[in-house]
């Protein structure tokens, strides 16, 4: 190629215009306008007083949104699973014993994550769709004896939650560390890091939390900070001139919390170059969270995700998974027989402008994922989608009840109204 067609090439690139669309599958979904505005804010240095005190309220603000008193609570620039593999490689030095329970796609990461941080990781696994019971997984802590229980809380894989309630206590007996990823439930059911007795969190702003992916807010809890703090190290030419290596150094730098820590800190040492815009959109997600209300976000997720449910339902779709252990911001749909997946997903996308979710692993092409999360935990959004949802079906063939999907959530939405009235 001449160096004239490069050119050329360059000047058809148009600026970003991305179509209109309506995010209801499992995540990201549209940000909230009020993150898009803070994140468009003008950077300022990365130690000027006025983004130091914007860390620090960050931190302020998601102690709230955790429900912690944790003093290391903090943003790990990367989407979730940076923060996921902040915290293995820091908590887990080679040859730790480690336990997954895996009840979805989210479980087989965490154990991808751990092996990687070089951990001896031992699983028990259960059918997608299904969680543990706490007796389950403190037989298997008692058979491995692990350092660390890693598990996912909400898999949006497959749409429930495992019940956290009691493993704290298990871990605390057994003396076991205890880390969830939080990334798909957070903000939309009910979760209180201290109350579960957590030492590690991690997160990311893509579902509930109404914001883009690329930051992951976390929690570490005091015993975990000494086990991190344990390892710590120091980078030649920071502290002093020479670097302070720990034998069981953690084995990424980038995210090596121990630093991160110190960072976030009064100390303030150099580490990475803070993402200030993502900091600023993760301030925002958590502000606007704090004012409505970690209980009243929840319960706009419950609300919305069971009208979206008595919608499918009204339109005759069966729903996947253990209605117990449901998470309240996501439903699987079986797809119905008559109809092909895909070709229904792209309808509503190119004729509605919406998007839901397709499935991975043993689901694939069996359900679709639909969420109702974040700023899209909305009635007009669950009306639209179930209107939209029910017309495409009919036109691929299936049979289903005319206005049974909206009419089902809007007596929802009016039965919840009346109940709020009596
Ligand atoms: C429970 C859970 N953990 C981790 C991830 C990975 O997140 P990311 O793609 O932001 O790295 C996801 C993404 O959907 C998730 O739902």
């Amino acid at each position: 190629m001449r160096n004239e067609d490069f050119e050329e090439a360059a000047i058809t690139v148009q600026p970003i215009n991305p179509p209109p669309r309506l995010l209801m599958g499992p995540g990201p979904i549209n940000a909230d306008p009020r993150v898009l505005r803070a994140m468009s804010a003008q950077l300022v240095g990365q130690y000027d007083p006025a983004m130091t005190e914007y860390m620090n309220e960050t931190m302020a603000l998601y102690r709230q949104v955790f429900q912690t008193q944790n003093e290391q609570t903090l943003l790990i620039d990367g989407t979730s699973r940076a923060g996921i593999e902040a915290a293995l490689v820091s908590l887990v030095a080679p040859g730790d014993r480690v336990l997954v329970p895996i009840f979805g796609r989210f479980g087989h990461l965490l154990r991808e994550i751990a092996e990687r941080a070089g951990a001896e990781v031992h699983v028990i696994e259960r059918e997608w769709g299904t969680v543990f019971t706490a007796a389950e997984i403190e037989a298997a802590i008692r058979e491995t004896k692990p350092k660390l229980l890693a598990v996912v809380h909400g898999d949006t894989s497959t749409t429930v939650a495992q019940p956290l309630e009691g493993l704290g206590e298990i871990c605390e007996k057994h003396g076991v560390l205890f880390y969830t990823d939080v990334t798909a439930s957070l903000a939309g059911n009910a979760f209180d890091t201290d109350a579960l007795g957590l030492d590690a969190v991690t997160a990311g702003l893509q579902k509930c939390l109404a914001g883009p992916s690329g930051s992951a807010p976390a929690t570490f809890s005091p015993r975990a900070v000494e086990v991190i703090n344990s390892r710590k190290s120091i980078e030649a030419g920071i502290a002093g001139s020479d670097a302070e290596i720990h034998e069981s150094r953690i084995r990424s730098n980038y995210f090596d919390l121990a630093m991160i820590f110190d960072y976030w800190g009064e100390k303030r040492l150099n580490h990475h170059t803070e993402a200030t815009s993502m900091l600023y959109g993760a301030r925002e997600c958590a502000r606007l969270l704090v004012e409505e209300g970690m209980a009243a976000a929840v319960e706009r997720h419950r609300l919305h995700g069971a009208a979206m449910l008595a919608g499918v339902q009204g339109l005759g779709l069966e729903v996947f998974g253990d209605p117990a252990a449901k998470m309240n911001n996501v439903v699987a749909v079986v797809i119905p027989d008559a109809v092909n997946g895909d070709a229904v997903r792209g309808e509503l996308l190119n004729d509605f402008g919406i998007e839901i979710g397709t499935s991975f692993g043993p689901l694939h092409g069996k359900v679709w994922r639909i969420g109702t999360m974040g700023y899209n935990a909305r009635r007009d959004a669950v009306l639209t989608t179930l209107a939209s949802l029910e017309q495409v079906l009919r036109r691929h063939g299936a049979s289903v009840a005319a206005g049974g999907g909206a009419g089902a959530a809007y007596d929802l939405y009016q039965d919840t109204q009346a109940g709020a009235a009596s």
